[in-house]
C-alpha cells in the first residue's frame, strides 16, 4: 500500500475532525504495531486506551472467532448469553449491580444522566440538574459536552444543554453550594483522563458520597479511562477506601479490599471493557436500574454477541494473566524510571498515575513530542497541552515497556 496515496484519498472522502499522523498503520500483534512501509512501532497509548490487551491477543481472536460463527446479533427482544457473562463478570468486579450495554464512553454516560433523572423526577422538588467537575471529560454528545469541564470542548456548540455546571475537583465548599435540592446527579471520573491524569483525593470521594447519601443525590463514576484493570485495580474507584486514616497507606500499598471502598450509584464504562471493539456499559445498583423499564431506554446493536464475546474474554484474560498486579508492578516501576530519568534535563514538574494510566506532566508545552517519538518507533499522547499520557496495553511486558520509555525519555529530555 503506498501511503500518500492512501492519505489522499482519505482526505478527499474522510472528515478532517481528527489530526491524524501522516502513517498509515496496517498491523499489530500485542504491545507492537507496523505501518505500511513496515516500520515498527511500541504501542504505549492502546489507542486511547481501547486496546487493553494489545493487538491480536489469542483469546480475543479466537473469542470473537467462535461467537461470529455462532450467533452475531439478534436484538434486544431476545436474550443472549454473552451479555449475560459479561454482566456476571461485573458484579464479581465491581458491587452486585445490573448492567446495560451500548458502544461507547459517552452513551454510558448518557444512559446514567437519564437514569439518575428518571430517580430525580420521583422527588419532590423534581430533581434534574448534573454537576460535574472543571478539566473532566464525559464525551462529545451535545449532553456530555455540556457536562464536559473543558471550554474548548464546548464552543461553537453553543447554547449548552440547560441544567449542567462545573465546579473545581477537591473543592468540597463550592460542590456543596452547587449541589442543590434540584440536583439529580453528581458525575465524575476517578483519574481525569483528558484533563491531564488528575486522581480524584480519596478524602474528596468519600466526601462525596457522603453529600450523594445525604441529599438523595445519584454519584456517577465515569470510568470510561480507569475501568477494566487499567489503573491495576479492576476500577478506579477501588482505590477509594472509604476507612478514612488507612485510606492513603492502604491506597498506595494497593491493599484496598473492593468491598470497603467508596462505590457509585452508577458506574459508566467503556474503551477497555471491549478490548477495542465499540462497547460501553451503564451498570447501576439494582434499586436503581429497576427503573429502566422498557421503553425507557435502550441501543440496537447495543449488546451484540460478537462484542460481548470479546468483552467478557477481557474479563477471562485479565484474571488468568494476572493483570491487575503485572500492571501495577509495571506502573511503578515506569513512574520511577519517568521521575529518576528526567531529573537532569529538568523539564518534567510531576509524574503521576496510578497503574498504567500515568501522565507526565512538562514544565512546558513540548514541541512536536508525539511526532518525534513516532518517528523514532514510538506511540504516545499528549493532553492539557503539555502532560504526556502512558497507557499502554496492560499485558505489555517489561522489556517492551523499557524500550518505549528509552525512547520517550530520550524526546523528553532532549
Ligand atoms: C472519562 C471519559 N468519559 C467518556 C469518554 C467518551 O468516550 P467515547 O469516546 O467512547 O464516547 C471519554 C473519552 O475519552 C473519557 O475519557
Amino acid at each position: 500500500m503506498d501511503t500518500p496515496e492512501l492519505i489522499d484519498r482519505a482526505n478527499a472522502v474522510l472528515i478532517g475532525n481528527y489530526a491524524r499522523m501522516p502513517t498509515a498503520m496496517v498491523r499489530g500483534e500485542g504491545s507492537l504495531v507496523w505501518d505500511s512501509t513496515g516500520k515498527q512501532y511500541i504501542d504505549l497509548f492502546a489507542g486511547f486506551g481501547g486496546a487493553v490487551l494489545g493487538h491480536a491477543h489469542p483469546a480475543l481472536v479466537a473469542a470473537v472467532t467462535e461467537q461470529a460463527q455462532k450467533l452475531w446479533h439478534v436484538g434486544n427482544t431476545f436474550h443472549t448469553e454473552p451479555q449475560v457473562r459479561l454482566a456476571e463478570h461485573l458484579n464479581r468486579t465491581a458491587f452486585a449491580g445490573k448492567a446495560f450495554f451500548c458502544h461507547s464512553g459517552l452513551e454510558s454516560n448518557e444512559a446514567a444522566i437519564k437514569l439518575a433523572r428518571l430517580r430525580g423526577a420521583q422527588q419532590n422538588p423534581k430533581r434534574w440538574k448534573v454537576v460535574s467537575f472543571n478539566k473532566s471529560f464525559h464525551g462529545r454528545s451535545l449532553a456530555m459536552i455540556a457536562a464536559t469541564g473543558n471550554p474548548a470542548v464546548k464552543a461553537g456548540f453553543e447554547p449548552m444543554v440547560p441544567g449542567f455546571m462545573q465546579v473545581d475537583l477537591g473543592d468540597m465548599e463550592g460542590l456543596a453550594a452547587a449541589a442543590d435540592n434540584e440536583t439529580a446527579a453528581i458525575i465524575v471520573e476517578p483519574i481525569q483522563g483528558e484533563g491531564g491524569i488528575h486522581p480524584l483525593p480519596i478524602e474528596f470521594a468519600v466526601e462525596l458520597r457522603k453529600l450523594c447519601d445525604a441529599r438523595n443525590i445519584t454519584l456517577i463514576f465515569d470510568e470510561v479511562w480507569t475501568g477494566c484493570g487499567r489503573t491495576g485495580r479492576w476500577f478506579g474507584h477501588q482505590w477509594f477506601d472509604a476507612g478514612s486514616l488507612s485510606a492513603t497507606r492502604q491506597a498506595s500499598t494497593g491493599e484496598c479490599r473492593a468491598g470497603e471502598c467508596v462505590k457509585p450509584d452508577i458506574l459508566t464504562i467503556g474503551k477497555a471493557i471491549g478490548g477495542g471493539l465499540p462497547v460501553g456499559t451503564m451498570f447501576a445498583r439494582p434499586e436503581l436500574a429497576a427503573l429502566l423499564v422498557p421503553g425507557k431506554h435502550g441501543c440496537t446493536l447495543g449488546g451484540n454477541a460478537v462484542c460481548m464475546a470479546a468483552a467478557a474474554t477481557v474479563f477471562d484474560v485479565i484474571e488468568r494473566e494476572q493483570l491487575l498486579q503485572h500492571a501495577l508492578n509495571l506502573g511503578e516501576h515506569a513512574m520511577s524510571r519517568l521521575r529518576n530519568e528526567t531529573k537532569a534535563a529538568g523539564r518534567v514538574a510531576a509524574v503521576r498515575g496510578r497503574g498504567l494510566f500515568i501522565g507526565v506532566e512538562l514544565a512546558a508545552a513540548p514541541v512536536k513530542l508525539v511526532e518525534r517519538a513516532l518517528d523514532q518507533g514510538l506511540i504516545t499522547n499528549v493532553t492539557a497541552s503539555k502532560v504526556i499520557r502512558i497507557a499502554p496495553p496492560v499485558n505489555i511486558d517489561q522489556a517492551t515497556l523499557d524500550r518505549g520509555l528509552d525512547i520517550l525519555i530520550r524526546a523528553i529530555n532532549e
